[in-house]
């Protein structure tokens, strides 16, 4: 049976064609997942949600309380007031992104995604017979409006943007959001900023969300997930915050989708918000120190040229050797260590590599010294 036009169109992305076999012993630096246990108390509560019968359809916009949760949460972190009508639970941050997609694109249509940038928003956009036009950022991977204005076009309806940023780790500052919000209103666009990493930020900065722009709380979107702050990825419960309306449009695809996000997963996520949040400053505190490790590594190595990580747990270093950056993810599993190819981010990926460090000091340090003996052996 022949799959339809907009799965084909799909299929030949470098995200979706990743086949790489996996060589025994392989240093796993290829993955965006949290290497911790989800701490147990969020466990509890979803085993005590089964337990007390909370096994029913839910609301399709998400449990009130949890709900609740993530606006008393988007309080305390950014002092602004939600209410639970501005938000919709969804199956992860990934769900989000397909609604936003559903909802807003028509056949046609484009939406702006940020060149390197996190490959599902251009998936997602061609998906739903959009066009996903690529903006360039700056060398530093922050935001330069002059390349970003002459690429707004008559059908040009979303701006996608993650911060802090998957692959390249760059935490955009509070100008570059008030920036984006101001070309959302000038331009009649809405502005989806993806805020999945917004804990994980390191040597006391802090974060700048793009629901503290009051004068664009009808032109943007935020969109967040439990899966990288309570290492919950495989539990898939994400969120959006948007105006009232706009989450009343976005329920409409969301609920032919799924119904609703699994009642006990939500009940843990509630836990997560309300329970402590030392899990969360303890698993941080980790990142940092392997943040460090990785840091000083790449700085040794010859023909890499190391950028910060200001945020999430990446580095995407540049490399001055002549390979591409897909064979050389290639040879680098060849060689025992998997990371992400530059070019699985956008064309300006090219000659870069995604480092992740959500794995342990041994495997990140093992991994380091596999990186420095392979590049020394391809001069
Ligand atoms: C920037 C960004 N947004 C969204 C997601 C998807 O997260 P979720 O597990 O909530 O679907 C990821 C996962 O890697 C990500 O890096």
């Amino acid at each position: 049976m022949e799959i339809a036009e907009r799965v084909k169109k799909i299929q030949g992305s470098e995200r979706s064609q990743r086949k790489i076999a996996i060589p025994k012993g392989a240093i796993r630096m290829d993955l965006g997942d949290p290497d911790f246990p989800t701490p147990p108390h969020i466990q509890e509560a979803a085993l005590k949600a089964m337990r007390d019968n909370f096994t029913h359809y839910g609301n399709a916009f998400g449990e009130e309380d949890l709900r609740e949760a993530i606006c008393a949460g988007l309080a305390r972190d950014c002092g602004v007031k939600k209410i639970p009508e501005n938000v919709l639970v969804t199956v992860g941050g990934i769900e989000a992104i397909n609604v936003i997609c559903a909802t807003y694109l028509n056949p046609g249509d484009e939406a702006l995604v940020f060149d390197p940038g996190y490959s599902a928003y251009a998936v997602s956009v061609t998906l739903f017979g959009g066009r996903p036009v690529a903006v360039p950022l700056k060398e530093d991977f922050h935001i330069d409006f002059d390349l970003l204005r002459p690429k707004i076009a008559e059908r040009t309806k979303i701006i996608f943007m993650a911060n802090p940023s998957n692959p390249t780790a760059a935490l955009l500052r509070e100008d570059e959001i008030r920036g984006l919000a101001r070309v959302a209103l000038e331009h009649n666009l809405l502005i989806v900023v993806d805020e999945v990493y917004h804990k994980l930020l390191y040597d006391g900065a802090r974060h700048f969300s793009v629901c503290q722009v009051e004068e664009a709380k009808d032109r943007s979107i935020l969109l967040n997930s439990f899966s990288k702050t309570y290492a919950m990825t495989g539990w898939r419960v994400g969120y959006v915050v948007a105006g009232v309306e706009a989450i009343k449009s976005l329920v409409h695809f969301h609920r032919a989708m799924v119904t609703c996000v699994s009642v006990p997963l939500q009940k843990a996520c509630l836990a997560a918000l309300q329970g402590p949040q030392d899990c969360v400053a303890q698993m941080v505190s980790q990142f940092d120190r392997r943040r460090k490790i990785v840091d000083q590594a790449l700085r040794k190595i010859d023909g890499i040229i190391p950028r910060p990580c200001e945020g999430a747990f990446y580095f995407f270093p540049r490399y001055t050797h002549s390979m591409n950056s897909k064979d050389l993810t290639h040879y680098l599993a060849e060689r025992g260590l998997l990371v992400r190819s530059g070019t699985e981010f956008g064309e300006k990926g090219q000659n870069h590599i995604r480092l992740s460090f959500a794995t342990s000091v041994e495997e990140i340090e093992e991994g380091m010294k596999r990186l420095e003996k392979a590049l020394e052996d391809l001069k």
